[in-house]
């Protein structure tokens, strides 16, 4: 049988398990702006159960939530990263997720830095690409 992989060479057992396994997730690049993928992928998150913390200095509430200008300023446990930004600010992001101890980066569409996603990497994070959080929780897992 012929497996087709994604760039980040996960499978579907792999990427499940990361939604299943972990909870807390720095979401960066988010936004109050209903329009903003960001904030309807932040917004199904919650209800389906995981703890959000948006992370954008510009904003100082997202969804009700108290909005941080770093990974590193969130008062509690990071498991998942979830990168919102354009490609060029997520470096800066990556070392955030591995200086706070977290397990995961994810990059949603048009976020991708192949630079960062091998810092992800090499840091010993698991690293997901080209993927949305609430399309693959839709897809493997539902409601
Ligand atoms: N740190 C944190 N947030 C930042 C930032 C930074 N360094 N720089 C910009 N932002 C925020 C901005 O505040 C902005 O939100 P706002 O409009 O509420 O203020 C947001 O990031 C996006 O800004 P901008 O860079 O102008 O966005 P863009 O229109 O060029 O889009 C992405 C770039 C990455 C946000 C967009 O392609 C995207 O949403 N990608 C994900 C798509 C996806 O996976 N969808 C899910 C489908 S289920």
């Amino acid at each position: 049988m012929v497996r087709i992989m994604s760039v980040d060479r996960l499978t579907d057992e792999d990427v499940k398990e990361i939604l299943t396994k972990y909870r807390k997730i720095a979401l960066v690049g988010a936004s109050p702006k209903p329009e903003r993928d960001a904030n309807k992928v932040m917004r199904y998150l919650i209800e389906h159960g995981y703890e959000v913390y948006p992370v954008n200095p510009h904003y100082e509430e997202v969804l009700g939530r108290k909005c941080y200008s770093s990974v590193l300023d969130i008062p509690d446990e990071v498991e998942i990263v979830d990168i919102f930004v354009r490609p060029e600010f997520a470096m800066d992001y990556v070392e955030q997720a591995i200086k706070k101890g977290a397990e995961v980066v994810w990059f949603q569409f048009n976020t991708y830095s192949q630079e960062a996603f091998k810092r992800a990497k090499e840091a010993g994070l698991m690293a997901v690409a080209h993927r949305c959080m609430k399309q693959e929780h839709e897809r493997l897992i539902g409601d």
